[in-house]
């Protein structure tokens, strides 16, 4: 519409402006992704958006996504201004796991290696040895267990609970949840599944462990999307947040994609597979943190000797990774 298009036109303006550059992830809504891939930013999976900010040369990273993902981001590039739509996108996982508790339960164990999911504080991940995204955590967990090492893992416990149990590591899990993810349903997948007996079921391993038993591939946003690419069925069956349906629906134009189904209707429901807090990311917050005069609303700031503290994990990762 046309309020839309006006602010579609300001933005791309502004970003050149500013020289600026938008990094969206596949759960932010799908004007939000053709803006982002439209003006030469980027739209990805948590590792790659880390990547993506860490190498382009703008001098300004406007991170369509949530806290946790500004702050990585500006953990990683501490030159450049980090803005945000809005600062209130937070994430449960992020909420769940406060860093005075966490580091006493790392305190307690002294013997193990701290592993922390990218989706937490960056206080949290500046208690951690590594930082992981769940299109890696897999790969530093078998190594880590190769070496010998005993793990603490939060603060996901379906993502720790399934690489515990693919890699037999030593592990104590955080109890966190992602209220998106915690909400499929092995019983109506089930059901789901002999309404569509030729469909591949795609799942997110923040999904609880009955439904990631179901799955056909197991993965990261952008795993799912390879895989929806590499295996031969006409439909998938999805199992992660809906915003991914924009990407892989253009990696996959000729198959069905079909949502997984959740726990309930109406109130029982706490997000219906769309993140509440990644669709905060709107068209009108994008191009008011551009022109903003109040950047406390939008400006991601990390204090500087956390942030140090904090760039460890994250560079043993990316260096990992490479
Ligand atoms: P990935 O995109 O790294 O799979 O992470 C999913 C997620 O939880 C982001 O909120
Ligand atoms: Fe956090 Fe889940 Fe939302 Fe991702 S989808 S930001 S893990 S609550």
């Amino acid at each position: 519409d046309v309020e839309k298009h006006r602010y579609r036109e300001q933005i791309k303006q502004l970003l050149k402006q500013e020289n600026a550059v938008l990094v969206a992830h596949y759960y932010t809504d799908p004007e939000i992704q053709a803006l982002a891939e439209a003006t030469g930013g980027c739209v990805s999976d948590s590792l790659e958006m880390a990547r993506f900010g860490k190498e382009h040369p703008a001098t300004t990273l406007i991170v369509a996504g949530v806290k946790f993902m500004g702050e990585t981001a500006k953990i990683l590039s501490p030159e450049k201004t980090v803005l945000m739509p809005t600062l209130e996108a937070t994430c449960s996982l992020d909420v769940g796991c406060p860093v005075d508790d966490f580091s006493a339960f790392c305190d307690a164990h002294p013997d193990y290696t701290v592993v922390v999911y990218a989706n937490t504080s960056a206080a949290v991940k500046a208690r951690a040895d590594w930082v992981v995204t769940s299109s890696i955590a897999l790969e530093v967990v078998e190594h880590l267990d190769s070496l010998g090492e005993k793990i603490i893992w939060g603060p996901d416990r379906h993502l720790g609970g399934y690489i515990q149990k693919q890699t037999g590591a030593d592990m104590l899990l955080w109890q966190g949840e992602c209220v998106v993810h915690d909400e499929f349903k092995a019983n109506a997948l089930r059901q789901l599944k002999i309404q569509y007996p030729d469909a591949a079921i795609l799942v997110h391993p923040e999904s609880p462990a009955s439904v990631v038993e179901m799955a056909d591939a197991v993965g990261s946003t952008s795993q799912l999307i390879s895989a929806s690419q590499t295996l031969p069925n006409p439909q998938f069956i999805v199992a992660t947040d809906k915003g991914i349906f924009y990407k892989m629906q253009q990696a996959v134009p000729g198959k069905q994609l079909i949502e997984a189904p959740t726990g309930g209707q109406g109130a029982t429901c706490r997000s219906c597979a769309h993140c509440p807090w990644m669709a905060m990311n709107g068209l009108r917050a994008i191009a008011d943190a551009l022109t903003t005069t109040q950047p406390h609303n939008h400006e991601v700031f990390v204090e500087e000797a956390l942030r140090q503290q904090a760039l460890l994990p994250l560079t043993r990762m990316l260096n990992f990774a490479a």
